[in-house]
């Protein structure tokens, strides 16, 4: 099973990257993998410039680190988004990922692939949630999202990951059912 793993957090080992990491615990008792992680905030991506070059067949015209993004997204099982809500939607660096991958947006690329959606959250999450389910039944694919919020409004404070062990069970349980098709 082909998994990529995009982790929209600048945090290594962070809130969605620990949900992440269960995601392909569970996975991995059950499936042989192969994962391919990609660190956005770690790369040379630039910013998709709209110039339409793509749709004329000949790919991207800019030529940096999204040249090993494709071909692993294009063949990926699944793909993974660890994506923590950074002033109501996904991080920056995640967004300039995805807007490049509009040089691949095709049915071959985003079809047939089963998504996962690790939302992590203080007060909102509603716009991930719906990007990706329509991006996937738009292509045929499947999604399943976790949202997890990591702040307590009791008490007014944000939570490590660590605090919620039922959202590292949900994740893991999620790996798990996925590698077995269901
Ligand atoms: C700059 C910044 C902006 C944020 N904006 C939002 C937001 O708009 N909505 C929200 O619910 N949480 C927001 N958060 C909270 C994070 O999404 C939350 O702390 C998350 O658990 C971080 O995940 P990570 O550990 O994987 O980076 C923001 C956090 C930061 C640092």
């Amino acid at each position: 099973m082909k998994v990529v793993v995009l982790h929209g957090s600048h945090r290594v080992g962070g809130n969605s990257d620990a949900l992440a990491e269960r995601v392909l615990a569970g996975l991995g008792g059950v499936a042989d993998l192969d994962v391919v992680h990609f660190r956005p905030i770690d790369m040379k991506i630039a910013h998709c410039r709209g110039c339409g070059r793509c749709r004329t067949g000949g790919g991207c015209v800019i030529d940096d680190d999204m040249r090993t993004v494709y071909p692993a997204f294009c063949d990926a099982d699944v793909v993974i988004l660890a994506a923590p809500m950074f002033w109501g939607y996904m991080t920056s660096q995640l967004k300039t990922l995805f807007d490049r991958l509009e040089a691949i947006v095709s049915p071959r690329c985003f079809g047939g692939k089963q998504f996962v959606l690790l939302v992590t959250y203080r007060h909102y999450y509603g716009s991930m949630v719906e990007w990706m389910e329509r991006i996937s039944t738009g292509f045929g694919s499947r999604c399943r999202a976790i949202v997890c919020r990591t702040y307590d409004s009791a008490s007014e404070r944000d939570l490590e990951i660590e605090e919620l062990p039922e959202m590292l069970q949900a994740a893991h349980d999620l790996g798990a059912t996925l590698a077995l098709g269901s």
